[in-house]
C-alpha cells in the first residue's frame, strides 16, 4: 500500500507540472473497468444519466487526498478537479485531479481514429414497408440505442415511440400508439426519444403538441410545455436540451425544474445566418463539457456554441446548399465521438458525413450514393446513432427502416 501511495505521490508531482490535461472518456464501461493500455488506469463513472460513462483514470491515488464532491450539485470547488463515483473510497461521489486522467498517464487502448463503416448495411428495424404494423415503421425521426443494443425509435408519423429488442423481429409501443392527437397517452408527430436511464423513463419530443412530455410506465408527465420542440438530448448532469424552432434557439433545463423558459444556451437572436443565430435548428448533441452542437437545418451548417459563449462557430458546412465535400444540405442528426469528430445526417445528400472541427471539408462515412432503397443508400436520413461498439445506426426517414452499419475493426 505505501509504494503505491508513493508512486502515486510521484505521478502527482510530475503530472502538476505538465499543463495539458486531455483526458479520455470511457463509455460502457463498468466501475474501475480497464480504459487504458496502463494497467493502473481505470475507468472512474461520473455523475450523470448514465452510469456507463466514466472517464479514464489513474486508479491508486490515496483516498485521503480525495474531497466529497458538493452534495447539492456535484460540483468541485477545488481547482482542476472533476466529481467521480469511487465507491472504493468513499460512496458518496469524490473530485479526483483532472491530472490523473491525463492522457499521457493513461493512454487509450487503440486508436479511434478514421474509424470505418460496411457500406452496405443491414436493416435492425422496419424495413417491412410503410404502415403500422409492429413490424412496420412510418417516416422516423430520431432513434436511442441503450447499452443493450435495444433501439428506441420516434415513429414519427404512427404518433408512437416503438422499442425493437436487439436483435427483434417486430417492436412493442412504449408511448402513444393511441391515434394523433393531445392527451396525455398521444402523441402527435414525435420528434425525438431519449431514455432515462437512472429512473427508467422516456423523455419525448411531442412536437406537434409542443411539448416535452415523460412516460415512466404508461404514466405521462408534462416537462415543457408550449414550446417548439424538436432536438432534445440530455447531459451528464441530467440537464435536458431542447431546440425550439419557433424561438431559434436551444434552451437548457435542470431536470425537476421547469420554469417557463429555460436558459437559453445557443441562438435566440432571431431568425438569421449571423453566429449568434439559428434557422430551424433540428438535432442537437452535447458533449461532456457542455459545448452543444446544433444542425441548423435552414442553415445548412452544424454550430458548435461552447458553453455560455456568446455566439457559435461553424464546424460543419456553412457553405450554402449542396452536394460538395463541404457542404450540407439540410442536415438532420448530429453526433459527436470521444475524439470530437462530428457525424452527420446529411438530410438531402443522402449520406452521413464526418468532419473534424477546423478542416474546410467532410467525408462521406455510409450512403452518398443516391436517393434508394438499396443497402448502401439513404433516402432522407434522419435519426443518428452509435451503440457501444460503435456500429453506426442510422433513421432510414423515407426508406422506412433503421439501418445499421457495422463497424470494420
Ligand atoms: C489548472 O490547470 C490549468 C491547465 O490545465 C493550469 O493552467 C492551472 O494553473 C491549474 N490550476 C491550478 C490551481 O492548479
Ligand atoms: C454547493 O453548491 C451550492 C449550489 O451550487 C452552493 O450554493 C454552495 O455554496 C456549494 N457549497 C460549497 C461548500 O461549495
Ligand atoms: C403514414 O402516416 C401518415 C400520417 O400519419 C398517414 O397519412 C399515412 O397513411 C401513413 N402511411 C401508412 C402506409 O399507413
Ligand atoms: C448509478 O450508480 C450509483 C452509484 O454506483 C447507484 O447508486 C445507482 O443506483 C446507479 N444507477 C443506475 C440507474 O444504475
Ligand atoms: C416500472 O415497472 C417495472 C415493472 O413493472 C418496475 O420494475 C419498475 O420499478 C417500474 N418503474 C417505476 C419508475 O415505477
Ligand atoms: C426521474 O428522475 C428525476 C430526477 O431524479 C425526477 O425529477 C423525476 O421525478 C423522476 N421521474 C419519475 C417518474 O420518477
Amino acid at each position: 500500500m505505501n509504494t503505491i501511495r508513493i508512486h502515486s505521490y510521484i505521478v502527482f508531482i510530475i503530472l502538476s507540472i505538465s499543463v495539458q490535461n486531455k483526458s479520455q472518456i470511457c463509455k460502457n464501461t463498468p466501475q474501475y473497468g480497464e480504459c487504458s493500455t496502463n494497467s493502473a488506469c481505470g475507468c472512474f463513472h461520473m455523475i450523470g444519466a448514465n452510469n456507463d460513462t466514466g472517464i479514464c483514470g489513474f486508479r491508486w491515488l490515496a483516498c485521503s487526498h480525495l474531497l466529497l464532491c458538493n452534495s447539492s450539485d456535484n460540483s468541485c470547488s477545488q481547482p482542476n478537479t472533476t466529481c467521480v463515483q469511487h465507491p472504493q473510497c468513499n460512496h458518496f461521489p469524490v473530485c479526483y485531479p483532472v491530472t490523473m486522467t491525463d492522457q499521457s498517464i493513461c493512454p487509450p487502448m487503440k486508436n479511434k481514429n478514421n474509424l470505418k463503416w460496411k457500406q452496405n448495411a443491414i436493416t435492425v428495424a422496419g424495413g417491412n414497408g410503410q404502415g403500422q404494423q409492429l413490424n412496420q415503421l412510418n417516416l422516423t425521426h430520431g432513434i436511442f440505442i441503450d447499452k443493450n443494443k435495444n433501439i428506441f425509435i420516434a415513429d414519427s408519423y404512427n404518433h408512437r415511440i416503438v422499442e425493437w429488442k436487439y436483435n427483434a423481429k417486430e417492436g412493442q409501443v412504449i408511448a402513444g400508439g393511441n391515434g394523433q392527437g393531445d392527451r396525455m397517452d398521444q402523441l402527435n408527430y414525435p420528434s425525438v426519444v431519449i431514455v432515462d436511464q437512472q429512473n427508467h423513463s422516456i423523455i419525448i419530443a411531442d412536437r406537434w403538441n409542443r411539448r416535452v412530455i415523460q412516460w415512466t410506465n404508461q404514466t405521462q408527465q408534462i416537462l415543457i410545455e408550449n414550446i417548439d420542440c424538436y432536438g432534445l438530448t440530455m447531459d451528464r448532469n441530467r440537464f435536458l436540451y431542447v431546440s425550439d424552432q419557433g424561438k431559434q434557439a436551444v434552451s437548457r433545463w435542470k431536470m425537476g425544474e421547469y420554469n417557463n423558459e429555460g436558459t437559453v444556451v445557443a441562438g435566440g437572436n432571431g431568425e438569421g445566418d449571423e453566429l449568434n443565430q439559428l434557422k430551424t435548428p433540428a438535432f442537437i448533441f452535447v458533449d461532456e463539457d457542455q459545448s452543444v452542437y446544433i444542425s441548423d437545418w435552414n442553415n445548412h451548417r452544424v454550430m458548435k456554441w461552447i458553453r455560455d459563449a456568446k455566439e457559435g462557430t461553424v464546424v460543419a458546412g456553412g457553405n450554402g446548399q449542396g452536394g460538395d465535400l463541404n457542404q450540407l444540405y439540410h442536415p438532420q442528426a448530429v453526433i459527436v465521438d470521444d475524439l470530437g469528430q462530428i457525424y452527420v445526417a446529411d438530410q438531402w445528400n443522402n449520406r452521413v458525413i464526418r468532419w473534424c472541427e477546423g478542416k474546410q471539408e467532410g467525408e462521406i462515412v455510409v450512403g452518398g450514393n443516391g436517393l434508394g432503397g438499396h443497402p448502401n443508400q439513404l433516402n432522407y436520413p434522419h435519426g443518428l446513432s452509435f451503440d457501444n461498439e460503435q456500429n453506426l445506426y442510422v433513421a432510414d426517414f423515407g426508406n422506412d427502416r433503421i439501418q445499421k452499419f457495422e463497424v470494420i475493426l
